[in-house]
Protein backbone atom coordinates (compact mmCIF):
# COMPACT_ATOMS: atom_id res chain seq x y z
CA UNK A 1 0.00 0.00 0.00
CA UNK A 2 1.41 3.30 -1.30
CA UNK A 3 2.42 5.71 2.16
CA UNK A 4 0.40 8.50 2.90
CA UNK A 5 1.68 12.05 1.52
CA UNK A 6 0.41 14.74 3.39
CA UNK A 7 -1.76 16.92 1.39
CA UNK A 8 0.59 20.34 1.00
CA UNK A 9 -1.97 23.11 0.92
CA UNK A 10 -4.58 22.16 4.18
CA UNK A 11 -1.33 21.72 6.05
CA UNK A 12 0.17 24.72 5.30
CA UNK A 13 -2.32 26.58 7.27
CA UNK A 14 -3.10 26.65 11.05
CA UNK A 15 -6.56 24.52 11.66
CA UNK A 16 -9.27 26.25 13.60
CA UNK A 17 -10.06 23.83 16.15
CA UNK A 18 -12.21 26.26 19.05
CA UNK A 19 -15.66 27.02 19.43
CA UNK A 20 -17.46 29.22 17.13
CA UNK A 21 -19.82 30.55 19.75
CA UNK A 22 -21.64 34.40 19.46
CA UNK A 23 -19.26 35.02 16.44
CA UNK A 24 -16.21 34.78 18.53
CA UNK A 25 -13.60 31.20 18.25
CA UNK A 26 -13.35 30.23 21.99
CA UNK A 27 -12.05 27.14 24.02
CA UNK A 28 -14.30 25.25 25.98
CA UNK A 29 -15.57 25.98 29.44
CA UNK A 30 -13.80 22.69 30.80
CA UNK A 31 -10.60 23.74 29.10
CA UNK A 32 -11.05 19.85 27.65
CA UNK A 33 -10.17 19.27 23.95
CA UNK A 34 -10.25 15.19 21.88
CA UNK A 35 -8.13 14.39 19.24
CA UNK A 36 -8.92 14.02 15.74
CA UNK A 37 -6.93 11.59 13.16
CA UNK A 38 -6.42 10.80 10.08
CA UNK A 39 -7.66 7.24 9.65
CA UNK A 40 -5.26 6.66 6.69
CA UNK A 41 -2.30 6.60 9.27
CA UNK A 42 -4.06 6.87 12.62
CA UNK A 43 -2.21 9.21 13.94
CA UNK A 44 -3.59 12.26 15.58
CA UNK A 45 -4.35 15.74 13.29
CA UNK A 46 -5.32 18.24 15.61
CA UNK A 47 -6.58 18.26 19.22
CA UNK A 48 -9.77 20.34 18.89
CA UNK A 49 -12.00 22.31 21.81
CA UNK A 50 -14.16 19.45 23.28
CA UNK A 51 -17.31 21.30 23.92
CA UNK A 52 -20.38 19.59 26.96
CA UNK A 53 -23.17 21.29 28.21
CA UNK A 54 -21.54 24.42 29.49
CA UNK A 55 -21.02 25.41 25.60
CA UNK A 56 -23.86 24.50 24.57
CA UNK A 57 -25.54 26.73 26.85
CA UNK A 58 -23.91 29.52 25.51
CA UNK A 59 -24.31 28.98 22.13
CA UNK A 60 -28.11 28.33 22.39
CA UNK A 61 -27.87 31.75 24.47
CA UNK A 62 -25.88 33.34 21.38
CA UNK A 63 -28.30 32.27 18.63
CA UNK A 64 -31.56 32.63 20.63
CA UNK A 65 -29.91 36.26 20.80
CA UNK A 66 -28.82 36.69 17.44
CA UNK A 67 -33.21 35.40 16.71
CA UNK A 68 -34.67 37.28 19.21
CA UNK A 69 -33.66 40.45 18.97
CA UNK A 70 -30.07 40.63 16.86
CA UNK A 71 -29.73 41.96 13.15
CA UNK A 72 -30.68 38.53 11.60
CA UNK A 73 -34.40 39.09 12.55
CA UNK A 74 -34.54 41.85 10.52
CA UNK A 75 -32.39 41.38 7.78
CA UNK A 76 -33.78 41.19 4.44
CA UNK A 77 -34.75 37.91 3.04
CA UNK A 78 -32.67 38.81 -0.06
CA UNK A 79 -29.91 39.42 1.99
CA UNK A 80 -29.98 36.21 3.39
CA UNK A 81 -29.73 34.45 0.11
CA UNK A 82 -27.04 37.43 -0.87
CA UNK A 83 -24.93 36.20 2.54
CA UNK A 84 -25.37 32.41 1.56
CA UNK A 85 -24.52 33.21 -2.02
CA UNK A 86 -21.19 34.81 -0.96
CA UNK A 87 -20.48 31.57 1.37
CA UNK A 88 -21.15 29.67 -1.68
CA UNK A 89 -18.39 31.72 -3.60
CA UNK A 90 -15.70 31.77 -0.63
CA UNK A 91 -16.52 27.74 -0.63
CA UNK A 92 -15.64 27.25 -4.49
CA UNK A 93 -12.60 29.53 -4.33
CA UNK A 94 -11.11 27.29 -1.19
CA UNK A 95 -12.21 24.08 -3.00
CA UNK A 96 -8.80 22.77 -3.50
CA UNK A 97 -7.56 23.35 0.30
CA UNK A 98 -11.47 22.09 2.09
CA UNK A 99 -11.56 18.35 -0.41
CA UNK A 100 -8.15 18.13 1.03
CA UNK A 101 -9.05 18.87 4.93
CA UNK A 102 -12.03 16.78 4.79
CA UNK A 103 -9.86 13.94 2.75
CA UNK A 104 -7.64 14.12 5.80
CA UNK A 105 -9.52 14.07 8.40
CA UNK A 106 -12.24 11.93 6.81
CA UNK A 107 -9.91 9.67 4.65
CA UNK A 108 -12.04 9.85 1.69
CA UNK A 109 -10.61 9.76 -1.66
CA UNK A 110 -9.48 13.20 -2.88
CA UNK A 111 -11.43 12.62 -6.16
CA UNK A 112 -14.45 12.01 -4.27
CA UNK A 113 -13.99 15.17 -2.23
CA UNK A 114 -12.83 17.26 -5.39
CA UNK A 115 -15.62 16.19 -7.96
CA UNK A 116 -18.62 14.94 -5.67
CA UNK A 117 -18.70 16.46 -1.94
CA UNK A 118 -17.34 19.84 -2.38
CA UNK A 119 -19.67 20.42 -5.80
CA UNK A 120 -22.84 19.50 -3.71
CA UNK A 121 -22.05 21.57 -1.17
CA UNK A 122 -21.40 24.40 -3.25
CA UNK A 123 -24.42 23.56 -5.47
CA UNK A 124 -26.55 22.84 -2.36
CA UNK A 125 -26.00 26.44 -0.65
CA UNK A 126 -26.53 28.37 -3.68
CA UNK A 127 -29.95 26.48 -4.57
CA UNK A 128 -31.08 27.64 -0.61
CA UNK A 129 -29.43 31.25 -1.49
CA UNK A 130 -32.16 31.33 -4.24
CA UNK A 131 -35.13 29.91 -1.70
CA UNK A 132 -34.36 32.65 0.62
CA UNK A 133 -36.70 35.35 -0.42
CA UNK A 134 -39.13 33.14 -2.40
CA UNK A 135 -40.77 31.43 0.96
CA UNK A 136 -44.27 33.10 1.31
CA UNK A 137 -47.31 32.18 2.16
CA UNK A 138 -51.06 32.16 0.43
CA UNK A 139 -54.17 34.06 1.05
CA UNK A 140 -57.36 32.19 1.48
CA UNK A 141 -60.91 32.26 0.73
CA UNK A 142 -62.25 31.65 4.07
CA UNK A 143 -66.27 31.76 4.80
CA UNK A 144 -67.19 35.27 5.69
CA UNK A 145 -66.18 39.02 5.37
CA UNK A 146 -62.54 38.44 6.11
CA UNK A 147 -58.89 38.56 4.52
CA UNK A 148 -57.03 35.25 5.99
CA UNK A 149 -53.52 35.02 4.75
CA UNK A 150 -50.85 32.61 5.85
CA UNK A 151 -47.38 33.52 6.37
CA UNK A 152 -43.93 31.43 7.01
CA UNK A 153 -41.82 32.12 9.92
CA UNK A 154 -38.19 30.66 11.02
CA UNK A 155 -39.35 28.40 13.88
CA UNK A 156 -36.26 29.95 15.45
CA UNK A 157 -32.75 28.33 16.73
CA UNK A 158 -32.09 25.31 15.09
CA UNK A 159 -30.03 22.42 16.79
CA UNK A 160 -28.67 20.14 14.25
CA UNK A 161 -26.08 17.33 14.89
CA UNK A 162 -24.50 15.37 12.48
CA UNK A 163 -22.45 12.25 10.70
CA UNK A 164 -19.04 11.92 10.00
CA UNK A 165 -19.60 9.84 6.23
CA UNK A 166 -20.06 13.59 4.62
CA UNK A 167 -19.05 15.99 7.05
CA UNK A 168 -19.64 19.20 5.07
CA UNK A 169 -22.11 18.18 2.79
CA UNK A 170 -24.02 17.31 5.83
CA UNK A 171 -23.22 21.12 7.15
CA UNK A 172 -24.23 22.25 3.49
CA UNK A 173 -27.97 20.17 3.88
CA UNK A 174 -28.68 21.36 7.22
CA UNK A 175 -27.38 24.95 6.94
CA UNK A 176 -28.93 25.72 3.76
CA UNK A 177 -32.83 25.44 4.58
CA UNK A 178 -32.35 26.99 7.74
CA UNK A 179 -30.39 29.87 7.43
CA UNK A 180 -32.39 30.68 3.82
CA UNK A 181 -35.54 30.61 6.22
CA UNK A 182 -34.05 32.54 8.70
CA UNK A 183 -33.20 30.81 11.66
CA UNK A 184 -30.53 30.87 13.72
CA UNK A 185 -28.37 27.62 13.87
CA UNK A 186 -26.04 25.96 17.03
CA UNK A 187 -23.78 22.80 14.81
CA UNK A 188 -22.57 19.85 16.60
CA UNK A 189 -19.72 18.20 14.15
CA UNK A 190 -19.60 14.49 14.57
CA UNK A 191 -16.21 13.67 17.06
CA UNK A 192 -14.74 12.08 14.06
CA UNK A 193 -14.66 14.86 11.83
CA UNK A 194 -14.81 18.53 13.22
CA UNK A 195 -12.20 19.89 11.12
CA UNK A 196 -14.60 21.51 7.85
CA UNK A 197 -17.35 22.34 9.79
CA UNK A 198 -14.96 24.63 11.73
CA UNK A 199 -13.53 25.99 8.77
CA UNK A 200 -16.76 26.39 7.15
CA UNK A 201 -17.46 28.35 10.36
CA UNK A 202 -14.44 30.67 9.47
CA UNK A 203 -15.90 31.18 6.52
CA UNK A 204 -19.35 32.08 7.19
CA UNK A 205 -17.86 34.65 9.20
CA UNK A 206 -15.93 35.98 6.26
CA UNK A 207 -19.11 35.70 3.98
CA UNK A 208 -20.37 38.83 6.57
CA UNK A 209 -23.08 36.14 8.96
CA UNK A 210 -23.89 38.26 12.08
CA UNK A 211 -22.64 37.26 15.48
CA UNK A 212 -24.89 34.27 16.40
CA UNK A 213 -26.42 33.09 13.96
CA UNK A 214 -24.07 30.63 13.17
CA UNK A 215 -22.60 28.74 16.08
CA UNK A 216 -20.30 25.06 16.38
CA UNK A 217 -19.42 23.16 18.80
CA UNK A 218 -17.70 19.93 18.52
CA UNK A 219 -17.58 17.50 20.98
CA UNK A 220 -19.18 14.03 22.09
CA UNK A 221 -23.12 12.81 20.90
CA UNK A 222 -23.57 12.01 24.85
CA UNK A 223 -22.29 15.05 26.03
CA UNK A 224 -22.65 18.09 23.87
CA UNK A 225 -24.98 16.31 21.70
CA UNK A 226 -27.58 15.29 24.49
CA UNK A 227 -27.88 18.65 25.49
CA UNK A 228 -28.38 20.43 22.18
CA UNK A 229 -31.42 17.96 22.46
CA UNK A 230 -32.63 18.88 25.99
CA UNK A 231 -32.18 22.18 25.58
CA UNK A 232 -35.44 24.63 26.20
CA UNK A 233 -33.80 26.60 24.15
CA UNK A 234 -33.86 24.47 20.61
CA UNK A 235 -36.76 24.84 18.72
CA UNK A 236 -35.95 22.44 16.35
CA UNK A 237 -33.60 19.32 16.23
CA UNK A 238 -32.03 18.16 13.09
CA UNK A 239 -30.00 14.30 13.55
CA UNK A 240 -28.46 12.14 11.10
CA UNK A 241 -26.93 9.42 11.81
CA UNK A 242 -27.92 6.00 13.24
CA UNK A 243 -31.86 4.63 14.47
CA UNK A 244 -30.56 4.05 17.93
CA UNK A 245 -29.11 7.30 18.51
CA UNK A 246 -32.01 8.51 16.93
CA UNK A 247 -34.73 6.93 19.40
CA UNK A 248 -32.60 8.45 22.16
CA UNK A 249 -33.34 11.60 20.67
CA UNK A 250 -36.57 11.65 20.35
CA UNK A 251 -37.61 10.59 23.94
CA UNK A 252 -35.36 13.64 25.43
CA UNK A 253 -36.83 15.64 22.60
CA UNK A 254 -40.21 14.37 23.99
CA UNK A 255 -40.00 16.87 27.92
CA UNK A 256 -39.68 19.89 25.06
CA UNK A 257 -41.64 19.14 22.24
CA UNK A 258 -39.18 19.90 20.16
CA UNK A 259 -39.66 19.62 15.95
CA UNK A 260 -37.18 17.08 14.92
CA UNK A 261 -36.17 15.53 11.44
CA UNK A 262 -34.35 12.35 11.18
CA UNK A 263 -32.63 11.28 8.66
CA UNK A 264 -31.26 7.48 9.12
CA UNK A 265 -29.85 4.45 7.46
CA UNK A 266 -30.76 2.03 5.07
CA UNK A 267 -30.24 -1.45 3.70
CA UNK A 268 -31.75 -0.39 0.25
CA UNK A 269 -32.49 -2.47 -2.28
CA UNK A 270 -30.46 -2.75 -6.20
CA UNK A 271 -32.58 -4.71 -8.31
CA UNK A 272 -31.30 -5.94 -11.65
CA UNK A 273 -33.68 -7.75 -14.11
CA UNK A 274 -32.08 -9.93 -16.46
CA UNK A 275 -33.74 -7.53 -19.17
CA UNK A 276 -31.05 -4.51 -17.78
CA UNK A 277 -28.34 -2.90 -19.52
CA UNK A 278 -26.05 -5.42 -17.67
CA UNK A 279 -23.34 -2.89 -17.78
CA UNK A 280 -24.25 -0.19 -16.57
CA UNK A 281 -26.25 -2.53 -13.83
CA UNK A 282 -22.47 -3.59 -13.14
CA UNK A 283 -21.31 -0.31 -12.50
CA UNK A 284 -24.57 1.28 -10.95
CA UNK A 285 -23.70 -1.91 -7.90
CA UNK A 286 -20.22 -0.68 -7.45
CA UNK A 287 -21.05 2.90 -7.31
CA UNK A 288 -24.14 2.40 -5.30
CA UNK A 289 -22.07 0.42 -2.72
CA UNK A 290 -18.61 0.86 -2.29
CA UNK A 291 -19.33 4.89 -2.92
CA UNK A 292 -17.30 6.83 0.08
CA UNK A 293 -15.94 3.46 1.47
CA UNK A 294 -19.69 1.88 1.80
CA UNK A 295 -20.34 4.41 4.47
CA UNK A 296 -23.49 6.12 2.63
CA UNK A 297 -27.13 6.14 4.45
CA UNK A 298 -28.26 5.06 1.10
CA UNK A 299 -26.03 2.72 0.15
CA UNK A 300 -27.40 -0.47 -2.28
CA UNK A 301 -26.27 -3.21 0.40
CA UNK A 302 -29.00 -5.89 -1.04
CA UNK A 303 -27.77 -6.66 -4.44
CA UNK A 304 -31.03 -8.38 -5.77
CA UNK A 305 -29.78 -10.15 -9.17
CA UNK A 306 -32.60 -11.94 -11.23
CA UNK A 307 -31.35 -15.68 -11.34
CA UNK A 308 -30.75 -16.07 -15.23
CA UNK A 309 -28.26 -13.58 -15.29
CA UNK A 310 -26.81 -13.70 -11.73
CA UNK A 311 -23.99 -15.99 -12.53
CA UNK A 312 -23.02 -13.70 -15.17
CA UNK A 313 -23.65 -10.51 -13.08
CA UNK A 314 -21.17 -11.60 -10.01
CA UNK A 315 -18.09 -12.42 -12.03
CA UNK A 316 -18.40 -9.48 -14.02
CA UNK A 317 -19.23 -7.23 -10.74
CA UNK A 318 -16.63 -9.66 -8.65
CA UNK A 319 -13.80 -8.77 -11.60
CA UNK A 320 -14.87 -4.84 -11.19
CA UNK A 321 -14.64 -5.27 -7.44
CA UNK A 322 -11.02 -6.90 -7.52
CA UNK A 323 -9.41 -4.03 -9.57
CA UNK A 324 -10.97 -1.45 -7.42
CA UNK A 325 -7.65 1.14 -6.51
CA UNK A 326 -7.13 1.28 -2.27
CA UNK A 327 -4.80 3.27 -0.94
CA UNK A 328 -3.10 6.72 -0.53
CA UNK A 329 -6.85 8.94 0.01
CA UNK A 330 -4.13 11.50 -1.55
CA UNK A 331 -3.36 10.14 -4.75
CA UNK A 332 -6.10 11.23 -7.52
CA UNK A 333 -5.97 7.41 -8.96
CA UNK A 334 -7.22 6.10 -5.36
CA UNK A 335 -11.00 4.76 -5.88
CA UNK A 336 -10.90 3.70 -1.79
CA UNK A 337 -9.96 5.11 1.00
CA UNK A 338 -9.71 3.75 4.72
CA UNK A 339 -12.90 3.16 7.12
CA UNK A 340 -13.50 6.74 9.36
CA UNK A 341 -12.56 5.47 12.61
CA UNK A 342 -11.64 1.91 14.39
CA UNK A 343 -14.74 1.75 15.65
CA UNK A 344 -16.71 1.19 12.37
CA UNK A 345 -13.57 -0.91 11.06
CA UNK A 346 -13.89 -3.28 14.12
CA UNK A 347 -17.94 -3.34 13.05
CA UNK A 348 -17.46 -3.89 9.40
CA UNK A 349 -15.12 -6.95 9.94
CA UNK A 350 -17.42 -8.82 12.55
CA UNK A 351 -20.63 -8.17 9.74
CA UNK A 352 -17.67 -9.96 7.68
CA UNK A 353 -17.34 -12.75 10.12
CA UNK A 354 -21.29 -13.05 10.28
CA UNK A 355 -21.83 -13.16 7.04
CA UNK A 356 -19.03 -16.56 6.73
CA UNK A 357 -20.47 -17.97 9.88
CA UNK A 358 -23.90 -17.88 8.65
CA UNK A 359 -23.04 -19.55 5.16
CA UNK A 360 -22.67 -17.08 2.59
CA UNK A 361 -20.04 -17.36 0.16
CA UNK A 362 -17.31 -14.44 0.11
CA UNK A 363 -16.25 -13.86 -3.55
CA UNK A 364 -13.80 -11.61 -3.09
CA UNK A 365 -12.47 -8.93 -0.38
CA UNK A 366 -13.34 -10.36 3.06
CA UNK A 367 -10.46 -9.26 5.02
CA UNK A 368 -8.30 -5.81 6.19
CA UNK A 369 -6.30 -4.28 3.50
CA UNK A 370 -2.63 -3.16 4.31
CA UNK A 371 -1.62 -3.29 8.03
CA UNK A 372 -1.93 0.82 8.72
CA UNK A 373 -4.83 2.66 8.91
CA UNK A 374 -8.32 1.45 8.87
CA UNK A 375 -8.39 -0.26 5.02
CA UNK A 376 -11.20 -3.25 4.56
CA UNK A 377 -10.52 -5.15 0.90
CA UNK A 378 -13.96 -4.34 -1.01
CA UNK A 379 -16.24 -7.38 -0.50
CA UNK A 380 -18.68 -9.45 -1.93
CA UNK A 381 -20.86 -12.04 -0.46
CA UNK A 382 -23.28 -14.29 -2.84
CA UNK A 383 -25.52 -16.92 -2.09
CA UNK A 384 -26.94 -14.22 0.65
CA UNK A 385 -30.46 -15.68 2.70
CA UNK A 386 -33.14 -12.44 3.50
CA UNK A 387 -32.66 -13.57 7.52
CA UNK A 388 -28.80 -13.38 7.37
CA UNK A 389 -27.39 -10.79 9.64
CA UNK A 390 -25.61 -9.07 6.70
CA UNK A 391 -28.98 -9.23 4.41
CA UNK A 392 -30.71 -7.36 7.20
CA UNK A 393 -28.69 -4.84 8.90
CA UNK A 394 -26.80 -1.91 8.30
CA UNK A 395 -22.96 -2.80 7.64
CA UNK A 396 -21.66 1.00 7.01
CA UNK A 397 -19.16 -0.36 5.11
CA UNK A 398 -17.75 -1.74 1.20
CA UNK A 399 -19.50 -5.05 2.07
CA UNK A 400 -22.06 -5.97 -0.36
CA UNK A 401 -25.09 -9.23 -0.17
CA UNK A 402 -25.76 -10.59 -3.67
CA UNK A 403 -29.01 -12.14 -3.33
CA UNK A 404 -31.09 -14.43 -5.84
CA UNK A 405 -34.65 -13.72 -7.11
CA UNK A 406 -36.82 -15.03 -9.58
CA UNK A 407 -39.98 -12.81 -10.58
CA UNK A 408 -41.56 -9.50 -10.02
CA UNK A 409 -43.52 -10.34 -7.09
CA UNK A 410 -41.55 -11.86 -5.69
CA UNK A 411 -38.42 -9.26 -5.12
CA UNK A 412 -41.00 -6.02 -4.38
CA UNK A 413 -42.23 -8.56 -1.30
CA UNK A 414 -38.46 -9.05 -0.36
CA UNK A 415 -37.30 -5.85 -1.22
CA UNK A 416 -39.39 -4.75 1.34
CA UNK A 417 -39.08 -6.89 4.03
CA UNK A 418 -37.03 -4.90 5.84
CA UNK A 419 -37.85 -2.13 8.80
CA UNK A 420 -35.70 0.85 6.54
CA UNK A 421 -37.03 2.61 3.83
CA UNK A 422 -34.67 5.14 2.47
CA UNK A 423 -33.65 4.44 -1.05
CA UNK A 424 -34.10 1.76 -4.13
CA UNK A 425 -33.24 0.95 -7.59
CA UNK A 426 -33.92 -1.32 -10.22
CA UNK A 427 -32.19 -1.85 -13.12
CA UNK A 428 -34.58 -2.57 -16.70
CA UNK A 429 -35.18 -1.89 -20.09
CA UNK A 430 -38.61 -2.62 -19.33
CA UNK A 431 -40.39 0.82 -18.74
CA UNK A 432 -43.89 -0.53 -17.07
CA UNK A 433 -41.73 -2.99 -14.87
CA UNK A 434 -39.56 0.35 -13.68
CA UNK A 435 -42.41 2.08 -12.76
CA UNK A 436 -44.45 -0.59 -11.36
CA UNK A 437 -41.41 -0.99 -8.77
CA UNK A 438 -41.06 2.36 -8.11
CA UNK A 439 -45.24 2.75 -7.58
CA UNK A 440 -44.51 -0.23 -4.94
CA UNK A 441 -41.17 -0.18 -3.05
CA UNK A 442 -41.85 1.47 0.03
CA UNK A 443 -39.06 3.60 0.13
CA UNK A 444 -38.19 7.72 -0.11
CA UNK A 445 -36.32 7.67 -3.46
CA UNK A 446 -36.30 5.14 -5.83
CA UNK A 447 -33.17 5.48 -8.87
CA UNK A 448 -34.24 4.10 -12.45
CA UNK A 449 -30.90 2.88 -14.38
CA UNK A 450 -29.26 5.12 -12.24
CA UNK A 451 -28.14 5.68 -8.53
CA UNK A 452 -26.75 7.52 -5.77
CA UNK A 453 -28.07 10.84 -7.99
CA UNK A 454 -28.28 13.79 -5.81
CA UNK A 455 -29.34 17.06 -6.03
CA UNK A 456 -30.47 19.84 -3.92
CA UNK A 457 -33.35 20.41 -5.63
CA UNK A 458 -34.89 16.62 -4.84
CA UNK A 459 -36.34 15.84 -1.53
CA UNK A 460 -34.55 13.15 0.22
CA UNK A 461 -35.58 11.09 3.54
CA UNK A 462 -36.85 7.67 4.32
CA UNK A 463 -40.04 5.77 4.89
CA UNK A 464 -39.83 3.55 8.12
CA UNK A 465 -36.95 3.65 10.06
CA UNK A 466 -35.30 5.29 7.63
CA UNK A 467 -36.47 8.63 8.90
CA UNK A 468 -38.96 11.34 9.35
CA UNK A 469 -39.73 14.01 6.90
CA UNK A 470 -37.45 15.19 3.83
CA UNK A 471 -34.28 17.00 3.51
CA UNK A 472 -33.10 18.58 0.39
CA UNK A 473 -35.56 20.46 -2.11
CA UNK A 474 -38.03 22.97 -1.40
CA UNK A 475 -39.72 20.16 1.19
CA UNK A 476 -36.95 21.00 3.58
CA UNK A 477 -37.95 24.79 3.89
CA UNK A 478 -40.99 23.12 6.00
CA UNK A 479 -38.18 21.90 8.86
CA UNK A 480 -37.50 25.11 9.28
CA UNK A 481 -40.67 27.08 9.27
CA UNK A 482 -43.83 27.59 11.06
CA UNK A 483 -46.90 28.29 9.40
CA UNK A 484 -48.91 31.20 10.44
CA UNK A 485 -52.36 32.11 10.10
CA UNK A 486 -53.78 35.92 10.41
CA UNK A 487 -57.17 36.66 9.88
CA UNK A 488 -58.46 39.87 9.86
CA UNK A 489 -62.35 41.02 9.97
CA UNK A 490 -63.62 43.64 7.01
CA UNK A 491 -66.22 44.85 8.78
P1 LIG B 1 -24.31 8.18 15.77
O1 LIG B 1 -25.72 8.27 15.34
O2 LIG B 1 -24.05 7.76 17.17
O3 LIG B 1 -23.59 9.61 15.57
C1 LIG B 1 -24.04 10.61 14.70
C2 LIG B 1 -24.01 11.96 15.41
O4 LIG B 1 -24.85 11.91 16.56
C3 LIG B 1 -22.64 12.36 15.94
O5 LIG B 1 -22.49 13.75 15.82
C4 LIG B 1 -22.71 11.96 17.40
O6 LIG B 1 -21.82 12.68 18.23
C5 LIG B 1 -24.14 12.29 17.72
N1 LIG B 1 -24.69 11.55 18.89
C6 LIG B 1 -24.37 10.30 19.32
N2 LIG B 1 -25.08 9.98 20.42
C7 LIG B 1 -25.87 11.06 20.70
C8 LIG B 1 -26.81 11.35 21.72
N3 LIG B 1 -27.09 10.48 22.70
N4 LIG B 1 -27.44 12.56 21.71
C9 LIG B 1 -27.18 13.44 20.74
N5 LIG B 1 -26.27 13.24 19.76
C10 LIG B 1 -25.63 12.05 19.72
O7 LIG B 1 -23.55 7.24 14.76
P2 LIG B 1 -22.09 6.58 14.94
O8 LIG B 1 -21.97 6.05 16.35
O9 LIG B 1 -21.07 7.54 14.46
O10 LIG B 1 -22.15 5.36 13.91
C11 LIG B 1 -22.84 4.17 14.25
C12 LIG B 1 -23.59 3.61 13.08
O11 LIG B 1 -24.62 4.51 12.69
C13 LIG B 1 -22.78 3.44 11.80
O12 LIG B 1 -22.06 2.25 11.79
C14 LIG B 1 -23.84 3.47 10.75
O13 LIG B 1 -24.46 2.20 10.64
C15 LIG B 1 -24.84 4.45 11.31
N6 LIG B 1 -24.67 5.80 10.73
C16 LIG B 1 -25.56 6.21 9.78
C17 LIG B 1 -25.39 7.43 9.18
C18 LIG B 1 -26.32 7.91 8.14
O14 LIG B 1 -25.96 8.74 7.32
N7 LIG B 1 -27.55 7.48 8.14
C19 LIG B 1 -24.24 8.30 9.47
C20 LIG B 1 -23.39 7.78 10.52
C21 LIG B 1 -23.61 6.58 11.09
MG1 LIG C 1 -22.90 6.32 18.26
Amino acid sequence: MATVTEPRRATRRAFQTKLLIGGQWRDSVSGKTFGTFNPATEEEIAQVAEGDAADIELAVKAARKAFDSGPWRKTDARDRGRLMNRLADLIEKHLDELAELETLDNGKPISESKNADLPLVIDCFRYYAGWADKIHGQTIPIRGNYFCYTKREPVGVAGQIIPWNFPMLMVAWKWGPALAAGCTVVLKPAEQTPLTALRLGELALEAGYPEGVINIVPGFGETAGAALVGHPGVDKLAFTGEGRTAQIIMRSAADTLKRITFELGGKSPNIVFADADLDAAVDGALLGLYLNQGQCCCAGSRLFVQESVHDKFVDRLAAKVKARRLGDPFDPATEQGPQVDKAQFDKILSYIAKGRDQGAKCVTGGERFGDKGFFIAPTVFTDVKDDMAIAREEIFGPVLSVIKFRDVEEVIERANTTDYGLVAAVWTRDIGKAHAIADRIRAGTVWVNCYDVFDAAAPFGGFKRSGIGRELGEKALDNYTELKTVTVALD
